[in-house]
Parts: C-alpha cells; structure tokens; sequence
C-alpha cells in the first residue's frame, strides 16, 4: 500500500513544508506501508483552464505539469493532506491541484493533519465536504496542529502527544484503506 503525504501549502516561507517533513519521519519508521512525500510546490500546477472536465479526461491531460501532478497522486493508495487554513476555508493552491484530476482520487481513503490558530479544524471539515465528491473515504482521527502551542519563536516545535496522534491516523488510514 502507497500512501501520499502531500503539503499543501506553497507559499514562500510556508510552516507547511517543515510540518510534513515531520510527518513524513514519523511514517518512515512504520513498516505497514510505503510512505512517499509529495510537495504540490513542485509542480507548479496551473489553474485549471482545460475545456475537458477533468473526471472525464482518463488520467490524460494537455498540460505537463498537470499530468506529472496525475501521475503522482495516481500510484497512491491513500493520502495525508497537511493542510493550512487560509481565511476559515481550505488553501485555493490545492483545492486547484484536487480540482485538476478526477478519476485519480475516486474511491480512496485520506486523512488530514491540518495546522492554524485553531489547529485547521476549519479547512479539514471544509476537504470532508470536498473529497466526498470523489467517494474517497475519510478518516475520523486528525491531527490539528496549532500556531501557538506548537511553535516556540516561531519554529516548529511539536508538543508531547502530537507523534502518538499522528500514529494513531496512522493506523486508522491503513486499517481504513486495507
Ligand atoms: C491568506 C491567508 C489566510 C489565512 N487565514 C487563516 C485562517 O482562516 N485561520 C487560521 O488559523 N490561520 C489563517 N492564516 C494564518 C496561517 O495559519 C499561517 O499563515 C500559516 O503559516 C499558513 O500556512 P503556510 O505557512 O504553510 O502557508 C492565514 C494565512 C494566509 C496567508
């Protein structure tokens, strides 16, 4: 089973990047899966301007960036976003790259490790709402990071329980997705 751990976030200077680099060491030292980190700044995926409804396309798309962003996501059994919240709602950057693919994401299994002032619990309802167009089946354990208790002058500084808590979505989205 491949999970994806994709940071959703590509602003310069993102705390995102750094948030899912964690994560990802977590998943490293579990042998239940294949953990890959996929970083949607890498892909500089454009807005989505194609004529072809995207569920319509069969994984073929005109643009390159587009199909290398399919192309990641397609191998992935089930997903990890780490998502910011940016203004009470999910980052556009990438509910755009969710927006660009269809078939890619049907059917599977995701969980969220979101981060803010109140630990992303408004972006993660907000993708709950989201991937349920795609049927993908979303696990009930998140992990909410908060800009307070979790950064120390300004570094990301995860407190005690938080590894145990990403474990524990772990396991769920592995059991989920088995
Ligand atoms: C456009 C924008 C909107 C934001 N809106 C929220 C918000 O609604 N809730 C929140 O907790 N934080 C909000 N923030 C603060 C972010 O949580 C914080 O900037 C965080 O570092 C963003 O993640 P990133 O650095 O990985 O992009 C917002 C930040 C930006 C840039």
């Amino acid at each position: 089973m491949k999970v994806g751990i994709i940071v959703g976030s590509i602003r310069d200077g993102r705390v995102g990047r750094g948030i899912a680099d964690w994560v990802y060491e977590i998943a490293s030292k579990r042998d239940d899966a294949e953990y890959e980190l996929i970083d949607l700044k890498e892909f500089n995926v454009p807005l989505l301007t194609s004529g072809t409804h995207p569920m319509a396309a069969k994984r073929k798309y005109d643009s390159e960036e587009v199909q290398a962003w399919s192309n990641a996501i397609d191998p992935c059994d089930a997903y990890v976003f780490v998502t910011p919240e940016y203004n009470h709602g999910v980052p556009g950057a990438l509910k755009n790259a969710v927006d660009c693919l269809g078939e890619e994401w049907i059917g599977k299994t995701i969980a969220f490790v979101g981060y803010g002032s109140v630990g992303g619990v408004r972006a993660i309802e907000h993708w709950r709402s989201i991937v349920a167009n795609f049927s993908m089946v979303d696990i009930r354990a998140e992990v909410n990071i908060s800009l307070f208790a979790d950064f120390k002058e300004g570094t990301f500084t995860p407190i005690d329980r938080r590894p145990d808590e990403v474990n524990a979505l772990f396991d769920a989205l592995v059991k989920a997705a088995s």
